[in-house]
């Protein structure tokens, strides 16, 4: 059944995710000798990504057997502010020294269409069963307050038949052109963690649990591995909307 768990601030969400993290690259090594992940961009994930950093986990031997991708990215160079690879490697990949993970970004200095068909070539080297693209052993994702997530936002196509594609929104200040994996990739995962926080969140947050089946208006609700699990990470605020049955308080 459905789980939904609730923390009460964000340092104790992503220190879940921190120990998800650790399992499951513990896990992909010892049993396949490789950890295939997926991180995402936006504000949630940046304590995940500096607690990744610290001496303790940066010294794991499981980076250099870690394929490191991303869910999405913004079509900037890889130096800007806003880029997610940027934020990956000021926040992370710059704190492990030798002890780096194999990093496949998205190239966002591309224009997106562009962006998007290499990163289809990119995925393609991990194909697996009969797929163009790995089966992910876990792919962190967010949410915005329009109920998207990596770069699905409401609208557009919810089953599109490519991989990777390219997509146009405007959402707060960020860049407008994106470049995501689809929930074809997505579903093929066999983990999928959202990290979710704020009250702006909570409205559409209950939408997308509560499975309107909307799929057109709540992207995030296109998540759903079809031989894999979804773990819910949320905090308070967000959390304020949820049936108090599907709440597991951590
Ligand atoms: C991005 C994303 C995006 C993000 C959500 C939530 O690059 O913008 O990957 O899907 O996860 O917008 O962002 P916040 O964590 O900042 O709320």
């Amino acid at each position: 059944m459905l789980m939904v768990n609730v923390f009460s601030n964000i340092d104790s969400l992503c220190n879940d995710a921190l120990l998800y993290f650790n399992q499951y690259a513990d896990d992909a090594v010892n049993r396949r000798g490789q950890f295939l992940v997926a991180v995402s961009g936006g504000s949630t994930p940046q304590k995940l990504f500096r607690s990744l950093a610290q001496p303790v986990y940066a010294a794991k031997p499981w980076w250099r057997q870690t394929h490191l991708f991303f869910a999405d990215e913004r079509c900037v160079a890889p130096d800007d502010a806003e880029s997610n690879y940027g934020q990956v490697k000021r926040l992370l990949l710059d704190h492990l020294g030798e002890n780096q993970p194999q990093v496949y970004r998205m190239r966002g200095e591309l224009e997106a269409q562009a962006a998007a068909a290499d990163y289809a070539q990119q995925l393609k080297q991990f194909s697996e069963n009969n797929w163009d693209w790995p089966r992910f052993d876990v792919i962190f994702l967010g949410m915005g307050t329009d109920g998207h997530t990596a770069s699905l936002f409401p609208g557009s196509d919810p089953a599109p038949a490519e991989p990777v594609l390219a997509a146009k929104a405007f959402y707060l200040n960020r860049p407008a052109w994106r470049v995501s994996l689809t929930p074809r990739v997505i579903n093929c995962a066999r983990q999928v963690i959202f990290m979710v926080t704020g009250a702006d969140k909570a409205e559409v947050l209950s939408a997308v649990i509560n499975g309107t089946g909307d799929l057109l208006n709540w992207p995030a609700a296109r998540v759903n591995p079809q031989d894999g699990a979804v773990t819910w990470l949320v905090d308070e605020s967000a959390a304020e909307k949820l049936p108090p049955d599907l709440v597991n308080r951590r």
